[in-house]
């Protein structure tokens, strides 16, 4: 069994990243830039901006995090969002969801920028994505199809099961391995919450991809000798012995599945640690395509 390393995987990638923008440093030119906008006070959502924003300033980029109040409306995200689209230090947008209920994601989304767009939320980076063509994706897909590729995992006519179909993840790890392209060109089924005998499905996998928020839901009985386990689950369970009084497991019991995997993604630092380095990477995407 060998471990995936996403700490370690996104660690290099944010090495690389950072030999890049001093490059662009030593040339002379702008850096690649990254507004994070933060809409109420949702403690959790402001950690990931904050450690976002973090991320970027210790690779070179220039980073801004907007908190704007629980009570902000819909119009003025709106147009907060337009003027980012407009300024030319920042080739990345993010607006953190969830968003107060009063304020449509859709639109929010749909005002982004597509070549700012760099969480790859916008319809047309997703359009993009299932025809195949070069865009952005969103970034814990992005991070799992580059764990694939960099520990060189056999995908090529591999059945991959996906536990989930959100947006944000199941959906696009599905077209991402669904194309004919390295890391992926691999046979696809999305399993859901309508999915009866789940373990049907879940042993045919080569490839299981566990993105459906239940904590140690994939069992030993559930998988075949030699899969590849890759699990996006962060799940909180409580934990007396830990100082905290939790801890965070994946959907994946990893315990008993582990000793029968060819690979798999601990949590924590597996799949986690890797968002971030690509919406790094993303950003400076953003940045050589349409920006400078
Ligand atoms: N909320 C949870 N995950 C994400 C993410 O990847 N991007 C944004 N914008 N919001 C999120």
């Amino acid at each position: 069994m060998i471990l995936i390393d996403g700490k370690k995987t996104a660690s290099e990638i944010r090495s690389e990243l950072k030999t890049e923008i001093s490059k662009l440093v030593q040339q002379g030119k702008n850096v690649p830039g990254l507004v994070a906008i933060l809409v109420g006070a949702n403690p959790a959502s402001e950690i990931y901006v904050r450690s976002k924003a973090k991320a970027c300033e210790e690779i070179g980029m220039r980073s801004k995090v907007e908190l704007l109040s629980e009570s902000t409306k819909e119009d003025e995200l709106l147009e907060l969002v337009k003027k980012y689209n407009n300024d030319n230090n920042y080739h990345g947008i993010l607006v953190q969801l969830p968003l107060p209920y009063h304020i449509s994601e859709e639109k929010v989304i749909e005002t982004i920028s597509p070549k700012k767009d760099v969480d790859g939320f916008h319809p047309i980076s997703i359009g993009n994505l299932v025809i195949g063509k070069d865009t952005f994706v969103s970034c814990t897909p992005a991070g799992i199809h580059e764990l694939l590729k960099r520990y060189n995992i056999e995908t090529k006519g591999k059945h991959v099961v996906v536990l989930g179909r959100s947006n944000i993840v199941g959906k696009p790890i599905a077209n991402i391995m669904l194309q004919k392209k390295e890391g992926a060109n691999s046979i696809v089924t999305i399993c859901h919450s309508a999915t009866k005998n789940i373990s049907d499905f879940t042993q045919q996998a080569d490839i299981l991809i566990a993105a459906i928020g239940s904590p140690n839901f994939v069992k030993a009985d559930m998988v075949k000798e030699e899969v590849v386990i890759i699990d996006v689950g962060i799940n909180r369970i409580e934990d007396k012995s830990a100082s905290k009084g939790y801890k965070v497991v994946g959907d994946v019991d990893f315990n008993s599945v582990a000793p029968k995997a060819s690979f798999i993604t601990p949590v924590p630092g597996g799949v986690g640690p890797m968002t971030i380095a690509m919406l790094l990477k993303n950003t400076l995407t953003a940045y050589l395509k349409y920006g400078e």
